[in-house]
């Protein structure tokens, strides 16, 4: 008991007590131990889809060694160690959640149907099907990387972590001088990022015909900004970011400003009252602009929802 209250303490005053933040430290969720794999049944599988997520390119890419179905990407670029770090886009909270109902598509959704979302949309791709063995292979290590978490629990460092909204605009010409400064270095002036020779990249790129397309989770600035905060330039971390809230913010306007492909949305949100505030393509429930809605600011979007509901 103490200890929780100590860590939302920890949380509203962070950098004030050595001593409190080492409690709330130790209740930040950590992926389970990859040695109990010897032990397990299914640990070539748990091995072989840790492969096919860190590495995704080798076995999907454009030469890929079972199909050429994805962009050149490894789900590994966005979920960091393979899905495991933690406050970086990790899948912590995929078992404890899913199967779930997710607005989007307006329907219960069963983690091989998240899975290929990220193929189609993430990856620009195809999934391979769910009962193949790689298919099966990512789910079971998807799965595996939340197995302790308990359904209905919610864990500091699990998901995404959310950065907060600006009050003004996201700026994609403040953005591109963050981007001169703090990325161009490894994704280049141009966003295509540095091809391996492989059909994959050493540096992946951020924008054109080989990037993550227009329904991606990235290309909502809230994602991208929060991804980006917590783990880009390359080497960030949660507890040691690089870039100010505002620096991630305007560097997501700029990035999701340039040209990408695009994915026929048709099917997305049946019931247009649930698309979140920087869902950048219409039609809404609401009067805000197509600007305000790609750039913000989204406080007083969410706010005009929360009313609504209440
Ligand atoms: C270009 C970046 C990118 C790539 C590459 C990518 N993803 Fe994702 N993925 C995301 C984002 C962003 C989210 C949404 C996170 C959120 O909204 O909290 C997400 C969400 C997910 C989720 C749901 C997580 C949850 O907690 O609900 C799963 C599962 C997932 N991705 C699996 C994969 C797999 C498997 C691959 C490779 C085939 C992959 N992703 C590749 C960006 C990416
Ligand atoms: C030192 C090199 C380096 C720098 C600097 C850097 N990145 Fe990255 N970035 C990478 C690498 C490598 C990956 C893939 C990470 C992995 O697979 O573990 C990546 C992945 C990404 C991804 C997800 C994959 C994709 O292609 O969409 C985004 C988005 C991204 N970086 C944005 C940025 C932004 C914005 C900046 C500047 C604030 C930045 N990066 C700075 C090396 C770098």
């Amino acid at each position: 008991m103490l200890g929780l209250l100590a860590m939302g303490w920890a949380c509203s005053n962070e950098k004030s007590e050595e001593a409190v933040v080492t409690a709330a430290d130790s209740a930040v969720w950590s992926a389970p131990d990859t040695a109990d794999w010897a032990q397990q049944p299914d640990g070539d599988l748990l091995r072989y889809g840790r492969a096919l997520v860190a590495n995704t390119t080798a076995f999907f890419g454009e030469k890929g060694s079972i199909a050429s179905l994805t962009n050149g990407l490894n789900c590994q670029n966005c979920h960091l160690d393979a899905g495991t770090r933690p406050f970086t886009n990790n899948y912590a909270l995929v078992a404890s959640t899913y199967p779930r109902f997710r607005a989007r598509s307006g329907s219960v959704e069963t983690v091989h149907k998240r899975i290929a979302d990220c193929f189609e949309r993430s990856l620009n791709g195809t999934a391979p099907d769910s009962l193949s063995r790689e298919g099966q292979a990512i789910a079971a290590y998807v799965l595996w990387v939340g197995s302790n978490v308990n359904k209905g629990e919610t864990r500091e460092g699990a998901g995404l972590y959310e950065i907060e909204g600006l009050d003004r605009a996201a700026h994609p010409d403040s953005g591109k001088l963050v981007y001169a400064a703090k990325c161009q270095s490894c994704h280049q002036v141009d966003g295509q990022g540095i091809a391996n020779g492989q059909g994959g990249y050493t540096f992946p790129p951020l924008w054109g015909d080989k990037s993550y397309n227009h329904a991606a989770g990235l290309y909502r600035l809230s994602r991208f900004a929060s991804y980006v905060k917590q783990g880009m330039p390359l080497g960030t971390t949660h507890d040691k970011p690089q870039l100010t809230d505002a620096e991630a913010w305007d560097v997501a306007a700029y990035v999701n400003s340039q040209p990408r492909p695009g994915f026929d949305l048709s099917a997305d949100w049946p019931d247009i009252s649930g698309k979140p505030a920087d869902h950048p393509f219409g039609p809404w429930a609401d009067s805000f602009s197509a600007e305000q809605h790609k750039y913000g600011p989204f406080k007083p979007i969410k706010a005009f929802y929360k009313a609504k509901k209440s």
